[in-house]
């Protein structure tokens, strides 16, 4: 009985120490669950608390107020693998992808609703607008075989029809083809179209002669504009890829500047194997950004672009290698094409992940006037601008005397 008695003591106070124990733990739990509470109720800020938040913390895709911008969402969109597996049914209306022809360009008249202030606009926009969408344009003047040797150097002039006169010089002068300086070096010439549409007169007989004659023109069947020259840019880069792939080193440039193709090889003859590979040098531009004064000749509208420029070099002559030619060739299909060339290929390079750098001998802004009459001047400069086809078989000539000491 008394042994009964004992046990049972026993057992109620094991239960007692578990209940206490019990209650102990409950209490702590309990102190602890206050002591946060109270925490985070008083610290909002607090950087260890476990707040759910109320929002999503990923960003709705919301459709730029820019057409370009919202043009390049959409690029960028359907260019992302991690979201190309989308049913197209989910996409809003703003992110289905823009038709784009490779055969047949038809004018897209949806940007006349889709471009805030579409009719306000001048002329040149709202043509540049309906044929945003247009890469391909077929070619009317060919080289096929002008790279057939691979060159060093390949000089590539942007130029219009009528500029007979400077196509001439730059061929008598910076732009000779052939052996120089011990290197190959290949010219062609970059051409649209002037329209009699346009009110020209009709050239084409004159051009093609002079492309029999030097067989260094290349001429693609679209409007020669100031806004299509993006368009030059991305049939170049096609024509590079499939004409002269071999070339080691690229120049395109405007047929109103003065090059030193002398400057331009040996600066390219010292590079190392690692700089080549990634060679993009120019006048670069930082910290631009569109006109906003509908006078400049640069003006865009906000409807039309938002935000800054990529770092750029000015579309009066770069130097870049083969393989940057082959990273902007497949670069160029994920930018959507804008009005401004040469912030194009900004566009493109920042795309690619490449940085173009800035090189003081390309003078597209020119040089003092003290000096532009002293040969010395050009010697070590690799591009000035402008020039006038007089000018620039001058300073040719300039450099090219044997005597011509410059300390
Ligand atoms: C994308 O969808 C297709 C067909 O529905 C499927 O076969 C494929 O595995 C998917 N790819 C990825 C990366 O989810
Ligand atoms: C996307 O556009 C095409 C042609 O413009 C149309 O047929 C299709 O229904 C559209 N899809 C969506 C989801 O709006
Ligand atoms: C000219 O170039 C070739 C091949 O690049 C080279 O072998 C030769 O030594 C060079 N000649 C001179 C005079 O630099
Ligand atoms: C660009 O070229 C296309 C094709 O010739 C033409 O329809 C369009 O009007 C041109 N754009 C501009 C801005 O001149």
């Amino acid at each position: 009985m008394l042994e009964q008695h004992q046990v049972r003591n026993g057992v109620m106070a094991l239960l007692r120490m578990r209940l206490k124990v019990l209650l102990t733990v409950m209490m702590v739990n309990v102190f602890i669950f206050i002591l946060i509470s109270c925490h985070g109720g008083r610290d909002k800020g607090f950087q260890d608390n476990v707040l759910v938040p109320s929002k999503p913390f990923w960003n709705k895709m919301m459709p730029s107020s820019g057409y370009w911008n919202r043009q390049q969402q959409v690029l960028d969109f359907h260019n992302n693998p991690i979201l190309a597996n989308h049913s197209a049914a989910d996409l809003p209306d703003w992110l289905n992808e823009t038709h784009v022809s490779f055969d047949v360009c038809q004018p897209d008249a949806r940007v006349t609703t889709q471009v805030k202030n579409y009719n306000s606009l001048p002329v040149r926009f709202k043509d540049f607008l309906l044929y945003m969408h247009c890469r391909y344009y077929p070619v009317l003047v060919d080289q096929p075989d002008i790279c057939r040797e691979p060159p060093f150097l390949l000089l590539a002039v942007k130029s219009l029809a009528p500029h007979f006169d400077r196509r001439q010089a730059i061929r008598q002068s910076w732009g000779r083809a052939g052996m120089v300086a011990n290197r190959t070096v290949v010219t062609v010439f970059l051409l649209g179209q002037t329209t009699v549409g346009d009110h020209h007169p009709d050239l084409s007989p004159m051009v093609s002669y002079e492309s029999d004659r030097h067989r260094d023109i290349i001429q693609w069947d679209y409007r020669d504009s100031f806004f299509n020259l993006t368009i030059k840019e991305v049939l170049f880069l096609d024509w590079i890829q499939t004409r002269c792939p071999g070339a080691s080193f690229i120049f395109k440039g405007d047929d109103d500047v003065f090059v030193n193709t002398y400057a331009i090889l040996n600066f390219l003859g010292g590079l190392s194997a690692s700089k080549s590979a990634d060679l993009f040098v120019g006048d670069v531009i930082t910290n631009a950004g569109p006109h906003r004064d509908k006078k400049v000749k640069y003006f865009i509208p906000e409807s039309m672009y938002i935000g800054s420029y990529p770092p750029y070099a000015g579309g009066g002559g770069y130097l870049y290698s083969a393989s940057v030619a082959a990273r902007l060739h497949a670069t160029s299909r994920r930018v959507a094409l804008y009005p401004i060339d040469d912030v194009y290929t900004g566009m493109c390079l920042m795309k690619a992940g490449l940085v173009p750098e800035k090189h003081k001998g390309f003078r597209t802004f020119n040089i003092e006037e003290k000096y532009r009459a002293n040969p010395c001047a050009y010697k070590s400069l690799m591009l000035v601008h402008p020039r006038t086809p007089q000018e620039m078989i001058q300073i040719w000539f300039w450099l090219n005397q044997p005597d011509l000491n410059c300390q």
